[in-house]
């Protein structure tokens, strides 16, 4: 397959626009509901996390490699994966592997709850501005954890974690996840409040409770959980990807075809769905299945703000940002989620599209074409927008830096020649 992490994957794709995309893809498993799942196996001691539905990708494959570094033994073949922990794991983790991606530290939670320590070199990712670790970390201050931060690195130590009222500052994702895997150990009662709500947050806690974990209010903004002594072998399911089926959504929309998506859970995907429909997208839902296409009055400007679930995800901002740079009018984007979200506008600037930004905020207005070009992603969703705006553009356009690409998006190049583009790679 395309995104086999062993391989080495294409650097560049070149795309000739203007084809309509038509067809029916089927939806990968999500990335942000994996990689929390795999994490939380490290909860558990001679004992093994089956899962299904895991999608191939690279930053799952390197997840795979942290785990396997950390003593954990990892099969993976197909969609199937299998994580087995022995009697043991080693708690400090490898900066080059933790460098690659940001998702690294839902390794904390875990290792500090089940095996008493945590080492973990600052991590990387996409390039959105800063991107801080400190609720995570006073939340498990809060639970009885030593947090020391020295040469770049945290070091988490703690006995068995005790229970605590945990208020976050903002409804982080990621700080969420790792207190709720966390207190699944813990002695007493963890009550996390102001919690994230993402359906990836109802994933984690749905595979915890099949490994035995007692939590009640995941999809809220109360989560409380009762820890346990211990957790037992699972066998889990990841959700779909909404992300991925927006992605391709919008490709469809932009290019005037008609596109449809199976294994689609519609109601994780209202807020994208509205905008969509507010700018002028049409959808037939059988199912489990939606088709999108465009509505004969053509797409329209229509303001778009960032927030937390339920709200209009981030990650799929710079995909509807180019949706909108060629919708009648003028369109308003506000990112509020992340501080420096909007870098890519630089690069939508050179397919012809007029946006001017001022602070976390890009005003557009729309354009009657694009126009082939040669641009570089700086970050995985940034690097899916402009493959969409490739595929809306006349002539021919090459995206550079797709290496940030192939970090979320499975069989892409499949995918989008099924939908009928006309696509090339290039090393
Ligand atoms: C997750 C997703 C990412 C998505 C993001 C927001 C995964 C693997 N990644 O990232 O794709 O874009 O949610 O939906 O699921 N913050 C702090 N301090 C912290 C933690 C976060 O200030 O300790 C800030 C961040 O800088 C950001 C905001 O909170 O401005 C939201 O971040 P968060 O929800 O934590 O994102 P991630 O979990 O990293």
């Amino acid at each position: 397959m395309e995104n086999k992490g062993e391989n080495k994957l294409p650097e560049k794709i070149i795309i000739r626009g203007g084809k309509k995309l038509s067809g029916t893809i089927n939806v990968q498993g999500a990335k942000n509901a994996a990689l929390p799942v795999m994490a939380a196996a490290i909860l558990l001691k001679n004992a093994s996390l089956t899962l299904s539905n895991v999608p191939d990708l690279y930053d799952i494959r390197t997840m795979c490699d942290l785990l396997r570094n950390l003593g954990a033994s990892v099969e993976f073949e197909g969609h199937s994966m299998r994580i087995s922990v022995p009697e043991k794991l080693n708690t400090e983790t490898p900066t080059d592997l933790v460098r690659k991606m940001r998702a690294s530290s839902l390794v904390l939670g875990p290792l500090v709850a089940r095996w008493g320590h945590a080492l973990l070199p600052l991590p990387g990712g996409c390039v959105l501005g800063s991107r801080p670790l400190d609720f995570h970390l006073k939340g498990l201050s809060k639970m009885g954890a030593d947090i020391e931060l020295k040469n770049g690195a945290v070091s988490a130590s703690s006995g068995r974690l005790n229970g605590a009222s945990v208020t976050l500052d903002y409804p982080s994702v990621g700080a969420t996840e790792n207190i709720m895997m966390a207190a699944t150990l813990a002695a007493g009662t963890t009550c996390i409040e102001n919690a994230a709500k993402e359906p990836e947050i109802v994933n984690l806690a749905d595979v915890l409770r099949l490994m035995g974990a007692d939590i009640k209010g995941d999809g809220t903004e109360r989560i409380v959980i009762i820890g346990r002594e211990e957790l037992s072998s699972a066998s889990g399911y990841i959700i779909p990807d909404r992300i991925e089926a927006a992605t391709y959504m919008m490709a469809g929309v932009i290019t005037g075809g008609d596109v449809t998506l199976k294994g689609i859970e519609e109601k994780c995907m209202e807020a994208i769905l509205n905008k969509m429909r507010d700018a002028g997208a049409e959808f037939a839902v059988t199912g489990d299945s939606v088709s999108v296409r465009v509505s004969s009055n053509g797409l329209k400007g229509i303001s778009v703000k960032t927030l937390p679930f339920p709200g209009f995800p981030t990650d799929t901002q710079p995909q509807i940002m180019a949706l909108l740079s060629v919708a009648d009018g003028t369109s308003i984007v506000n990112e509020s989620v992340f501080d420096s979200r909007l870098l890519h506008i630089n690069e939508f600037k050179k397919f012809g599209a007029r946006i001017e930004m001022q602070d976390n905020v890009a005003i557009i207005t729309g354009v009657k074409k694009l126009n082939g070009t040669v641009v570089h992603s700086s970050n995985l969703r940034a690097g899916a927008a402009l493959i969409i705006m490739g595929l809306a553009a006349e002539g021919e356009t090459t995206v550079c830096d797709l290496q940030h690409v192939w970090r979320g998006y499975e069989s892409l190049g499949e995918k989008l020649r099924t939908l009928g583009a006309d696509i090339e790679f290039e090393d």
